[in-house]
């Protein structure tokens, strides 16, 4: 299992310092490699704060969380910058680019620290990835030189720039029009095929959860398969 979570419980603090909020509550999830899952819930559910725990992001409280064989809350230092690569990969729901670098600094930013070897493979590996996604003409362009749905392509590419084995999507078609949210649905399916690189996405449109092989809803804490 490339995703295993079981009896997952996470509370927030509350802002005026009262009792915590509790907003995962006893979650379980499991999610196959290779595989494709969409999260879906109201807004405020949790869909963010599961995703953050499963990047290494955030803390469980309580409660079991495997993501490639690896518990993410444990890792420090190098283990945890070698799961961020191989492990996993986010797409935030903002795009969070680094507005002075280009397009292809941007997708080399995580392997600047690399030996020389590696920067090189890094470098080609990007610019394929970039390709692949529609963006060689643009490896020079600056995020706000790009339309949304360029940038949002470009994070994507980030994403995937280590090879992991898991893309953590959230809302990664929300600020885009249906014909680029469809676009980039797309390639995210076609790089789960060509790569076998499990797909995770929170998404509020039926459009895309449709899409993924499986769909579940963040109702109460927790998780719930819908058929
Ligand atoms: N760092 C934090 N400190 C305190 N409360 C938080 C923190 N992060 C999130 N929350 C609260 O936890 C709840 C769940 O937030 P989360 O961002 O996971 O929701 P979401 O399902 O992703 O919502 P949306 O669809 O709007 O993105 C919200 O009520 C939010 O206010
Ligand atoms: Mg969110």
């Amino acid at each position: 299992m490339l995703v295993d979570v079981r009896h997952l419980c996470k509370a927030h603090p509350s802002p005026g310092g009262g009792k915590p909020v509790e907003i995962l509550r006893d979650l379980n999830f499991q999610l196959e490699a290779g595989g494709t899952a969409a999260i879906v819930g109201p807004s405020g559910s949790g869909k963010s704060t599961l995703l953050n725990i499963l990047a290494a992001l955030d803390q469980p409280d309580s409660g079991e969380v495997r993501v490639n064989g690896l518990v993410p809350g444990e890792l420090r230092g190098g283990e945890l910058v070698d799961f961020r690569r191989r492990s996993v990969g986010v797409v935030f729901q903002m795009h969070h680019l680094l507005p002075q670098c280009t397009v292809l600094e941007n997708v080399l930013a995580p392997s600047l620290a690399d030996r020389r070897q590696a920067r090189l493979n890094a470098d080609s590996n990007a610019r394929e990835i970039l390709d692949a996604l529609g963006l060689a003409h643009r490896l020079g362009h600056r995020p706000s030189e790009l339309s949304g749905g360029e940038r949002q392509r470009v994070s994507v590419a980030r994403a995937l720039a280590g090879a992991p084995r898991l893309l953590l999507a959230d809302e990664p078609t929300g600020a885009l029009d249906r014909a680029n949210a469809q676009h980039l649905t797309g390639l995210l399916l076609e790089l789960n095929r060509t790569r076998n690189v499990a797909l995770l996405v929170v998404t509020h449109s039926r459009e895309l959860a449709a899409r993924m092989q499986q769909v579940w809803e963040l109702v109460d804490g927790k998780l719930v398969q819908l058929p």
